[in-house]
């Protein structure tokens, strides 16, 4: 049995975090709470006018804010936010590989929605890890935080392949978690698995390829995110996700669970489940409110 050392946390003050999806959400708030506590900032993201925006917003704080547009499905552009981030500020610390989309059902997506789920969700946190990983490990210092999802710890209907992606962000992490340690690394990760939180995560088709734009449009499908959008609109402030990836990093925790209540009891149902018992569900209401 592998035994593992707690690392020590890391105190952000004058270090460089890279945040993808800085622009909005989540990204943002997490954002706003590195700088505040003293951190350097590149945030990368696909929307050329929030980001502008954000990044504005956070340097009228005091705060050292670099912005590049980023499409994390892209290899290259993740390689060329690495290069950015080095010119910038000499070296990155925090890689807050955040940047994701909402997709439809198993039952009657196109398989181009799975497509550019699975390349925003999964592929672009590959993409994060192993471009920026290197540079930590070479320095044997730093912290990934990694963003899955409630919906990464049991499944939920009408969300297969955000789901499946998820579920993947998890197994990745917790198995660079052990890498790591074996290593006896400095490096430290983490997974973040909230559940609803009042985003624009319900408005993920506004960064759509033009081609499953069109295809999208079913009336299933359009359903299933009036369901989404209000439990989203109905969900925990971005801040507060913010404050608990911000305590992991300092403490070096591995589990952000915001709504730790229901990722703890959805995870005894699907235990309970797998020894014979009932399906496990996850409690949308609960899911909603925080704890
Ligand atoms: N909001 C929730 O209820 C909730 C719950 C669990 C997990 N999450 C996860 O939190 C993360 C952040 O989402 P959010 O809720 O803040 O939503 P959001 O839509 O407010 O922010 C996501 C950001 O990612 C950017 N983005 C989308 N595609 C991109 C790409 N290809 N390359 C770079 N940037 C891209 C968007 O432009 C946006 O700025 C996502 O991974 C999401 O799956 C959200």
């Amino acid at each position: 049995m592998l035994s593992v050392e707690k690392e020590a946390g890391m105190d952000v003050s004058g270090k460089t975090a890279v945040i993808t999806g800085g622009a909005s959400g989540i990204g943002l708030a997490t954002a706003a709470r590195l700088a505040f506590a003293g951190a350097k900032l590149v945030l990368a993201d696909i929307e050329q006018e929030p980001l502008d925006q954000a990044v504005k917003e956070l340097q009228a704080t005091g705060a050292e804010v670099l912005g590049v547009t980023c499409d994390v499905a892209k290899l290259g552009d993740v390689e060329r936010l690495r290069d950015a981030t080095i010119s910038e500020f000499g070296a990155a610390h925090v890689v807050f590989n955040n940047a994701g989309v909402g997709g439809g059902p198993t039952i009657g997506s196109p398989i181009e929605m799975w497509r550019w789920v699975s390349s925003v969700n999964l592929d672009g946190v590959v993409h994060g890890v192993h471009v920026f990983l290197p540079l930590l490990l070479e320095q044997d210092e730093g912290h990934i935080v990694n963003t899955a999802s409630l919906a990464g710890l049991g499944g939920v209907p009408g969300m297969g392949p955000y789901c499946a992606t998820k579920f993947a962000v998890v197994g990745l992490t917790e198995s660079l978690f052990y890498d790591l340690a074996l290593r006896r690394s400095k490096v430290a990760a983490s997974v973040l698995c909230p559940g609803f939180v009042r985003t624009r995560i319900a408005q993920s088709a506004r960064n759509m390829p033009d081609d499953l734009k069109g295809l999208s449009a079913s009336g299933e499908l359009a359903s299933l995110e009036g369901v989404a959008s209000a439990a989203v609109a109905a969900g925990i402030d971005p801040a507060v996700v913010a404050e608990h990836v911000a305590g992991a990093i300092e403490r070096a925790e591995f589990w952000i669970l915001p709504h730790q209540h229901v990722a703890v009891r959805t995870t005894e149902q699907r235990l309970g489940w797998m020894q014979g018992g009932t399906p496990a569900t996850i409690d949308l209401d609960k899911a909603t409110r925080g704890g």
